[in-house]
């Protein structure tokens, strides 16, 4: 018989993925989501939002029955294995907003029996899959609890999901050896480590992207006040010099998890995370630096300015947590009128690309969207990532092709 799986928060845009690899590896899914929109989108067979590849697979399994979607939340006890992939937000005070998270859990819990494996996918607090497999056994549930956390880049999920290495925590020996069963349906490599260095290794994941984004970014914002151009240090900096190979250049570092998760961490550790307090400060206030020294350039006062892309990164349709919109914040109280366009966001106070680029004075960039590639835009621009500049993958491959 089949593997069955219940995938809470199986709309989003971790637990469909997921969902959509485990059913196409063998597995029946359910998917349990409490969005309306959400289920009817994918019961209807389409994405509700953007993942390379997913539109198709996602009409295969459903078409087979090996894909299923509900809201009801007894589903959660008809199946083998239960994955929670519920978003696990940080509050207005940066810290993580545990009351959610445990209330979810214990209507969870709730309906659960014995020998079934629950698996956290979601991003967690350190403690929280120990505390879990506490609660089951103070209720007197006898469940296998394990931590193994998602690691893919969002929009890639499923050319990532089975290549990424699995890191599987589990509370008991129990627990891990199921939880590598499942994954190992994937063709997934596994490395066993205990729960809360499976929550660590997540949070250091995250948090050192975080701080990496920001080294550049301070960079730049250096480079800027001396009048020196950021991507050209940059260029020398790496060019045949395998040791900054991985140096990042400058840009938004916004999205739901990068801060988040940097700001878990410091909660974890009572707020003593000094690098990650900092990259904050650093990434968070690219916006309002790229807007000041616009105007010591340009009279922004008297000016329309466009932005250029809302999402939080290029080719996505994901708003949130955008540093787009912390610039189009910082614009709107030093320009005159700010318009933003994004072909992937639905947003009927946006404008078309051509009258963004017809009525602006001045343009930023706010993703790196392809669409935007090869624009020749006859105004100042603003674009703090180099990319309007920057050759596409395809030109470098000619130049290296030509070279050689
Ligand atoms: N987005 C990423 O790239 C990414 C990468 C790695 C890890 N993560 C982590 O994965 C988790 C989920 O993130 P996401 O981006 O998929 O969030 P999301 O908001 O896209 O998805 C969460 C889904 O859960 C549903 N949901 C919320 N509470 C529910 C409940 N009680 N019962 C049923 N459904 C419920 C929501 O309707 C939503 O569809 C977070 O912990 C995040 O940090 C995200």
């Amino acid at each position: 018989m089949k593997h069955s799986v219940c995938i809470v928060g199986g709309c989003g845009h971790i637990g469909l993925p997921l969902g959509i690899a485990l059913s196409v590896a063998g597995a029946r899914v359910t998917l349990l989501d409490n969005s309306e929109s959400r289920v009817r989108s994918v019961a209807e067979g389409r994405m509700p939002f953007l993942e390379r590849g997913a539109d198709e697979s996602l009409a295969e399994v459903l078409a087979d029955g090996r894909l299923s979607v509900t809201m009801d939340p007894d589903a959660v006890g008809r199946s083998e294995t239960v994955i929670v992939t519920i978003g696990t937000p940080v509050d207005e005070f940066l810290s993580p907003q545990i009351r959610t998270f445990d209330r979810a859990m214990g209507a969870i819990l709730d309906r659960m029996h014995d020998g079934q494996l629950l698996i956290l996918r979601s991003t967690v607090f350190p403690g929280v899959t120990s505390r879990l497999d506490q609660r089951t056994r103070d209720r007197g549930l006898r469940v296998d609890v394990a931590h193994c956390p998602e690691r893919i880049a969002q929009g890639f999920a499923l050319e990532e999901t089975g290549s990424l290495p699995q890191i599987i925590g589990g509370a008991t020996p129990t627990a891990t050896r199921r939880a590598s069963a499942l994954f190992g349906m994937l063709g997934s490599k596994m490395i066993e480590i205990p729960p809360v260095e499976a929550e660590l290794c997540k949070l250091f994941c995250n948090s050192y992207r975080y701080i990496n984004f920001a080294i550049a970014n301070q960079f730049y914002v250096i480079a800027g006040k001396f009048g020196a151009d950021f991507d050209r240090v940059r260029k020398a900096m790496t060019t045949d010099y395998p040791r900054m190979s991985g140096f990042p250049g400058a840009g938004f570092a916004g999205g739901p998890c990068l801060l988040k998760d940097t700001m878990q961490l410091a909660a974890f550790n009572h707020n003593d995370f000094v690098l990650g307090q900092a990259a904050m400060m650093i990434n968070e206030g690219l916006p309002t630096f790229l807007v000041e020294s616009a105007k010591a350039r340009y009279d922004l006062s008297t000016a329309t300015v466009a932005i250029l892309g809302m999402a939080f990164k290029g080719n996505n349709d994901d708003p949130r947590d955008s540093l787009a919109y912390k610039l189009r914040k910082v614009l709107t109280f030093e320009s005159r009128k700010v318009l933003c366009t994004d072909p992937y966001i639905d947003d009927p106070s946006f404008v078309s690309l051509e009258t963004a680029l017809d009525e602006a004075d001045v343009v930023f960039l706010g993703a790196c969207h392809d669409d935007y590639r090869g624009l020749s835009i006859r105004k100042p621009v603003v674009d703090v990532f180099n990319f309007l500049k920057r050759p596409s993958e395809q030109d470098v491959e000619a130049e290296t092709r030509t070279a050689a």
